[in-house]
């Protein structure tokens, strides 16, 4: 990515935290939408190991799920010739930005964040400052690069606006200096629910061991896990109101084939809750084989995941750069030559 590039073409950010197995919402929702943006844009993605620290993590998990994170990046198609990809905490431009979005966040505003208020009851003995300053590190994130669009899931949709509300602010105070930037939920697989209560959105973070799909689960897992998900107890396959399990598994279907709502009627009509679950279940596992074989070879040669991790930081670092430098100045910070 040149600056002329960076003039013509619109720019993406998107992250990732590193602090589970990402689960096939992920990869439906985000990563798997993220390559047809790589002509038309300036692509960043993130592995957003600062966000990860706000709840306790092993570091040498943490360390490992980084590289696996970055791997499944790849894995998932996404070029790196074509897109940058990068590990937050290697660009320090984002903790820098972060201190003084702080001072343009309002308590108030934080503390109506649905996301903070919720892992305050999940983390009840430990919130942190981190935790309740989270959504700034976002939009640190976000602004840096003068982001022009950020795929999100739907629960992070409140976190944008957040971010464009701190951009506003500060544009109001010292004159044009951020991209306004906006969220956008991409259409197929918006929402994967949990196979176990689908009512609830598909977690990596779930504690029931048939509730989530990991995009790394074995075949036989993952054919395992969509054979017990949960459903209810009509017998035909269609889309209804109340029938959540069945509506997530068509949604899913929908994703990884194509087919629509009423394609998946005819093809599943008389047949049955259980012969249905299973096509799911192989569908799923078909899709995820080449996946599962380019993240082992990348899992296997560090040093490759490492030159990315390097390439990516420098060409991060030096876009964010210009943005900090303008901001430290807005703001009356001195520049010594
Ligand atoms: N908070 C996001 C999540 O948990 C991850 C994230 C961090 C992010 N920074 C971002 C997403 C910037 C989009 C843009 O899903």
């Amino acid at each position: 990515m040149n600056d002329k590039e960076t003039l013509v073409k619109k720019t993406i950010f998107s992250g990732v935290q590193p602090s589970g197995m990402l689960t096939v919402g992920n990869y439906l929702g985000s990563i798997k939408n993220w390559k047809e943006f790589e002509e038309t844009y300036n692509c960043l993605y993130c592995v957003v190991d600062l966000h990860a620290i706000t709840v306790r993590q092993d570091p040498a998990t943490l360390r490992r799920r980084t590289y696996e994170t970055l791997a499944l990046y790849i894995a998932s198609g996404l070029d790196p010739e074509k897109n940058t990809l990068f590990v937050q905490s290697h660009v320090p431009a984002h903790a820098e930005l972060s201190w003084v979005l702080n001072c343009y966040a309002m308590h108030g505003e934080l503390s109506r964040m649905t996301q903070f208020k919720d892992k305050s009851k999940k983390y009840a003995s430990n919130i942190n400052a981190g935790l309740f300053t989270y959504p700034v590190l976002m939009a640190a994130d976000i602004l840096l690069y003068q982001t022009d669009l950020v795929p999100v899931g739907i629960d992070q949709m409140q976190h944008i606006e957040l971010t464009r509300d701190i951009a506003n602010r500060f544009n109001q105070v010292y004159g044009d200096t951020f991209r306004m930037p906006e969220g956008f939920i991409p259409k197929a697989g918006a929402k994967i629910m949990s196979l176990a209560e689908p009512e609830k959105k598909m977690s990596k973070s779930d504690t029931n061991g048939n509730a989530s799909v990991y995009i790394l689960d074995s075949r036989d897992d993952i054919i395992r896990k969509f054979k017990r998900a949960v459903t209810d107890s009509d017998t035909v396959v269609r889309r209804a109101e109340g029938k959540d399990g069945i509506n997530n598994l068509m949604t899913i279907y929908t994703a990884f084939t194509g087919k629509s709502d009423a394609d998946i009627e005819a093809e599943f009509a008389g047949l049955g809750y259980g012969h249905f679950k299973l096509a799911v279940g192989e569908v799923v596992a078909d899709a995820l084989a080449p996946v599962h074989a380019e993240f082992d070879r990348l899992m296997a040669d560090k040093a490759y995941l490492e030159g990315v991790m390097k390439d990516g930081a420098a060409k991060a670092a030096y876009l964010a750069r210009k943005t900090l430098s303008k901001v430290y100045r807005k703001v009356g910070f001195t520049q010594p030559k």
